[in-house]
């Protein structure tokens, strides 16, 4: 397959300037020779342009819905045009409120060409609140919400449907921060969200076999990779850290058995925060984590 490497620049919808600077500090980490070496052919069509952030005081409303539109109309068309063209888009962050327009795109795609779409959610937030339930009006903590058709009207609805996901088409992993609204939705709804207690008890096998199940040749496969998911020791570089998330070894596990499905269809690379970095290690390791997600293995090949 032919990659894509969409950058999206932008911090418009997080708590903490800085995640606009993500797109460079993956390509100065190397991201496009490294899957040049593993023998793809990847395109790097830069990054997109959109609306600058502005600065508002702190509050709790909804935060800079007009740019954060913007920009994913922008993400929408940019991976839209990337899927038409059969090649894989790999959309690099910016902030999370940008899986609105990549997602939709995607699930447009994949209702089109009669795929089954499967998200796995790589996160240590779930993001599923909504701009009457959030504690922070920061939109990269509603995607999800807007993807499942709860979100603000004018992010709801994208892929043509008025939800680009079923609920039960989302498989949420590293999960260890949720606002007491979250928790009331992911019951509600029936999210499956493997925590961080189910990665403890039952190890980053079992769990991502469960996430996993059912996956098959029918599937478009769609990552989110929020960096914060990761433990904080491994990846400072992120604007919302939680501490204890998993280790680079079992990432690295998660990665590897994603490959191994085969499956894999699209990508967001998110949440980077440079600004906060320490010599861009967490630009490096997230190179090393993709690398194994696109089928590096120590033995074969
Ligand atoms: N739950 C918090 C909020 O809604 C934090 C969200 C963090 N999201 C992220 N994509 N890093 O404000
Ligand atoms: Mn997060
Ligand atoms: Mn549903
Ligand atoms: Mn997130």
């Amino acid at each position: 397959a032919t990659l894509q490497l969409i950058g999206a620049p932008t911090d418009i919808g997080a708590s903490t300037r800085g995640a606009g600077m993500g797109p460079d500090a993956l390509r100065v980490a190397g991201i496009a020779q490294m899957l040049a070496r593993l023998g793809f052919e990847v395109i790097d069509q830069g990054n997109l342009s959109g609306p600058a952030t502005p600065w508002i005081a702190p509050t709790t409303e909804l935060h800079h819905l007009d740019e954060v539109v913007a920009w994913n109309r922008a993400v929408y068309d940019a991976v839209n045009a990337a899927l038409t063209a059969s090649h894989l888009p790999i959309l690099l962050g910016g902030d999370h409120s940008i899986a609105v327009g990549s997602i939709s795109a995607i699930a447009w795609h994949a209702r089109r060409r009669g795929k089954k779409l499967r998200v796995l959610w790589l996160d240590a937030h779930s993001d599923v609140n909504t701009e009457t339930t959030s504690p922070s009006g920061n939109l990269h903590g509603m995607p999800v919400s807007c993807l499942l058709g709860h979100g603000p009207d004018a992010l709801t609805g994208w892929s043509g449907e008025r939800a680009a996901l079923e609920h039960d088409a989302i498989r949420f992993i590293g999960i260890r921060s949720v606002d007491a609204h979250e928790k009331a939705a992911i019951r509600t709804m029936g999210l499956n969200v493997f925590d961080m207690r189910h990665i403890d008890e039952h190890g980053m096998r079992t769990t991502m076999v469960e996430a996993l199940q059912d996956v098959d040749e029918d599937t478009h496969l769609h990552v989110s990779f929020d960096l914060d998911c990761l433990d904080p020791d491994y990846a400072p570089g992120v604007g919302t850290g939680v501490r204890g998330g998993p280790t680079w070894r079992e990432m690295q596990l998660c990665m590897e058995m994603i490959a191994d499905t085969g499956r894999l269809s699209s990508l967001d690379v998110v949440e980077l925060n440079p600004a906060l970095d320490v010599r861009n290690r967490t630009a490096e390791v997230a190179v090393e984590l993709i690398e194994s997600l696109f089928g590096k293995s120590t033995l074969s090949r």
